[in-house]
């Protein structure tokens, strides 16, 4: 029997039936499509915090019990076991590839690295302080300029060569902006590296000396990459799939994508993590840091905890937390004064009341900061290495909205609070 719900309206004595749908795992929605024009009644939801806006197959949450899923796969499965690659295809694509299809794919992202030479010149545009997002936003907007043969969305040709351009040429971007920014000259791609070392490379390396990847840091930056890939229909999620419902094409979708991450509500945070530990400076300030957390009128929040939907520890947040170890020791870094107060932080805020009934755990940026900071990438780049990694995310996503035979234009409505029709008064009568 199919499932429903009765809504009862108590002002008319009326009832309507609403249709339940349930999805593979999680919980069910009540389908309020016809909500309006059978009741005369809108949704009211500001932050989407009940709201289901798309069907989707890609990544599944259960923020209660810590759960994340990419196409039924666990995260720690796949950042322990598996590659960015591999699981950047298995986001896309839907399936983890065979070792042909792997080769394949990884063969032609690596075709596609390099850019178009004039987009150089957009580079020198930007201020040398400007902040890395600020140039990803403009230079991947930019790139709908460039490649005019894979504009047209109609065609699913054509997405996935967007969708491998963009996947393939935001190292390239992430490494210029870091580059332009020190004033050392651009590093074009090497395709005989892996898509981590490769940026690595691009980003560290100069032209008048032979870099040499360091493996475990390559590996973490990869495994930080699984991490960030995805994330069901966040914020910048959201904001790609709805600039994506007008038919936009998908580089002004992704830079869309990528101004919304740049918040310190969303992919800022991790940026912001690192200010606050350098803030609060050592470990005995934490406390009188902890009160202001949990005084309103202060408006601090304690950056890198709580999530939207995770009420549980984030499982990205494990393994950034066990990379974090990995990476430091690999460093020689045997006192990182700014880990040492995030793990005192930690462990205070989890037990202290205010944290544990908000149910406000770490979430992914909480660590990822120190390990970036370790690895020698500055504060301002952290969250151009989100969007990097995001990227995949972002395009699957934007893919599945187009196919979806029951995507729409995203047009939400509105409680409107202001005034009602008026007569308008010439300016000589107004008081
Ligand atoms: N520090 C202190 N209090 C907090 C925090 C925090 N980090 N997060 C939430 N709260 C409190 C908040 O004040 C509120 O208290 P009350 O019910 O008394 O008003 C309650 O917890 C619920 O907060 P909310 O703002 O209604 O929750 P939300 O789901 O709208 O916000 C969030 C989620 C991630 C924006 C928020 O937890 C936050 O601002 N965290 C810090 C920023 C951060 O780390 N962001 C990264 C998120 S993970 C990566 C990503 O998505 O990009």
């Amino acid at each position: 029997m199919s499932k429903s719900v009765t809504l009862t309206d108590k002002a008319s004595g009326k009832t309507y039936e609403m249709p339940v749908m349930s999805g593979s795992v999680g919980p069910d929605v009540i389908d309020v499509r016809k909500l309006y024009s059978d009741t005369g009644y809108f949704t009211y939801d500001p932050g989407y915090t009940s709201t289901g806006a798309c069907k989707s197959k890609i990544t599944y949450i259960d923020g209660d019990q810590g759960i994340l899923l990419h196409r039924g796969y666990a995260i720690e499965d796949l950042a322990e076991h598996s590659d960015f690659m591999e699981v950047a295809y298995l986001i896309l694509k839907g399936e983890l590839p065979n070792a042909v299809e792997k080769t394949k794919f990884a063969r032609d992202i690596t075709l596609h690295t390099m850019l178009h030479e004039q987009i150089n010149r957009f580079y020198s545009g930007f201020r040398r302080d400007a902040h890395p997002m600020a140039v990803m936003c403009g230079v991947v907007g930019a790139l709908s300029a460039f490649y005019h043969d894979s504009l047209d969305i109609s065609d699913p040709h054509q997405r996935m060569i967007a969708s491998y351009r963009l996947i393939a040429k935001m190292p390239t971007i992430a490494a210029m902006a870091y580059k332009y920014s020190i004033g050392q000259p651009f590093m074009y791609p090497k395709n005989e590296l892996s898509y981590a070392e490769n940026f690595l490379y691009m980003t560290f390396g100069v032209p008048c000396e032979p870099y040499k990847v360091n493996p475990v840091l390559a590996k973490a930056m990869d495994r930080i990459f699984i991490l960030h890939a995805d994330h069901e229909q966040n914020a910048s999620t959201s904001t790609v799939r709805l600039s994506g419902s007008s038919g936009a094409n998908p580089f002004a979708c992704i830079a869309a994508g990528i101004a919304t991450l740049w918040g310190p509500a969303h992919g800022g945070a991790n940026e912001a993590v690192l200010k606050m530990l350098a803030e609060i400076g050592s470990k005995d300030r934490i406390p009188e840091f902890i009160k202001r957390v949990k005084d309103k009128n202060e408006g601090v929040r304690l950056m890198g905890f709580g999530h939207r939907v995770y009420k549980n520890y984030d499982p990205r947040a494990k393994v950034m937390a066990k990379t974090c170890k990995e990476v430091l020791g690999e460093l020689g870094i045997k006192n990182d004064p700014l880990l040492d107060i995030a793990v005192e932080l930690e462990r205070i805020a989890l037990q202290d009341e205010y944290f544990v009934s908000k149910k406000l755990y770490p979430n992914v940026d909480f660590y990822s900061g120190i390990i970036l900071k370790a690895m020698g990438f500055p504060t301002a780049m952290f969250t151009a290495l989100f969007a990097l990694a995001r990227t995949v995310g972002w395009i699957a996503q934007w893919n599945e909205m187009i196919e979806d035979p029951e995507q729409k234009i995203g047009r939400p409505r509105q409680l409107y609070t202001g005034p009602a029709h008026r007569p308008f008064v010439p300016v000589e009568k107004r008081g």
